[in-house]
């Protein structure tokens, strides 16, 4: 059934071949990043894409009510699954390869295991998880967090994007609601991501097998003050949210230093975004990551207490909402450790989200990395060579047989 013949190209090539048919999509001109947020046109193209890649495959496709897509391989009856995939959303402007890199191997694996003409004891399914950047809705891990029921099925329906459409209304005639007995189906998960540093460039390795992803969140601050003119307003009479806003910016970055934990702004709105107006609100968005809970608990809280206080001596007033919040998650360490013997592969943390992360307090879980040249990440610098991501299609198909096939 598949376009190629398994045997006549190199895996670096049939890789090559099947990322070329993506990579298009969503890439813009200029930056030459991409822009795939959930249910927009290339996100669309791209689950059509993944539905095409599984019917040629004779891979019956189900989405759940939550816009995740699983492709099925293998006797549905014969067991619980292994889930394998990844998520094809991005952020604005981001990298080719975190997220759609996880589907494109998921897909090679299987074709791997066909063509060494192993088949599975239990199935093995593709998944395409929606929105786990949470760029389009804000909350990341959407799609993971919905299957495993972490967010409420109404709470995620009402979330909107920044032209007020929401999430349910983005879902559009798809299926929608809660799909209960689906997450059952389910034995284990293992995610290949690019990585998104440069420990693997240091270590000399192309692929590692996951410890942790430090705890994460969140916050929006909004500042309040005074609109007014920019030039009739004394300086002394000022209510400028914007310097309360900078100071905060500031404070972050310095409190995270002393923890060593990270700290960004990486989202602004201003209003009314006036070059000679004081502005009257600016909301900024907090990301903060640390190793362990209590230092990023520590963290975000003393960035809250200086930009309260530095609200105070600029007449501003400010709130702070959590706007999403992602424990510690230590994978499985007996499943790490195996893969890690398996593939003679380095075991590393990792500051990054994933849907991993969330479906690791469900289900035994594990994460693959592939080099990433330039260690660069959410943005269009990030890399990985056609060699390390076939290294990465090996290592995969490796562990599927390892966990679906004996
Ligand atoms: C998602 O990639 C995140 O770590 O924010
Ligand atoms: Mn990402
Ligand atoms: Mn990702
Ligand atoms: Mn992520």
């Amino acid at each position: 059934m598949l376009t190629h013949s398994v045997a006549e190209e190199t895996l670096p090539d049939r890789f090559r071949k099947l990322w070329d048919e993506i990579a298009p999509v969503g890439r813009d001109a200029g930056s030459g990043g991409y822009l795939r947020y959930a249910f927009t046109e290339p996100e669309i193209a791209l689950r059509d894409w993944f539905r095409g890649q599984a019917e040629l495959r004779g891979m019956p496709v189900r989405e759940d009510g939550n816009g995740n897509l699983f492709a099925w391989w293998g006797d549905p009856d014969a067991g619980d699954a292994v889930l394998t995939g990844s998520h094809f959303d991005s952020v604005p402007h981001g990298g080719a390869y975190d997220g759609p890199l996880g589907i494109v191997s998921a897909f090679l694996a299987v074709d791997e295991l066909r063509a060494a003409g192993i088949t599975p004891t239990r199935p093995v399914v593709v998944a395409a998880f929606v929105e786990e950047e949470g760029a389009r809705f804000g909350v990341p891990c959407l799609g993971s967090r919905l299957l495993t029921g972490e967010i409420a099925v109404d709470r995620a329906a009402g979330l909107r994007d920044a032209a007020g459409v929401s999430f349910a209304e983005a879902l559009g005639d798809r299926p929608a609601g809660a799909d209960p007995g689906l997450l059952g189906r389910f034995a284990a998960f293992v995610e290949l991501h690019v990585e998104q540093g440069r420990a693997l460039v240091d270590q000399g390795a192309p692929v590692a097998v996951a410890s942790a992803i430090w705890p994460h969140g969140r916050w929006r601050f909004d500042f309040r003050g005074e609109g007014n003119h920019a030039g009739t307003t004394r300086m002394a009479d000022r209510r400028d949210p914007m310097l309360t806003y900078a100071f905060t910016v500031l404070a972050a970055n310095k409190e995270a230093r002393l923890r060593d934990a990270h700290a960004t702004v990486g989202r602004v709105s201003v209003e009314p975004n006036a070059t000679n107006a004081i502005p009257s609100k600016v909301i900024g968005w907090l990301d903060a990551r640390a190793a362990e809970p209590e230092t990023l608990h520590g963290l975000v809280e003393a960035v809250r207490a200086k930009a309260a206080e530095r609200a105070r001596r600029d007449g501003t007033e400010l709130t702070c909402t959590e706007e999403s919040a992602t424990p510690l998650v230590a994978f499985d360490g007996g499943l790490a450790d195996r893969l890690a013997r398996l593939l003679d592969a380095p075991v590393l943390p990792t500051g990054a989200g994933h849907d991993a992360g969330v479906l690791a307090a469900h289900l035994p879980t594990a994460m693959l990395f592939v080099r990433n040249p330039t260690g660069v990440s959410h943005s269009p610098a990030e890399s990985a060579t056609d060699a390390d991501c076939a290294a990465g299609v090996t290592a995969l198909a490796r562990v599927l047989e390892e966990l679906a096939c004996r």
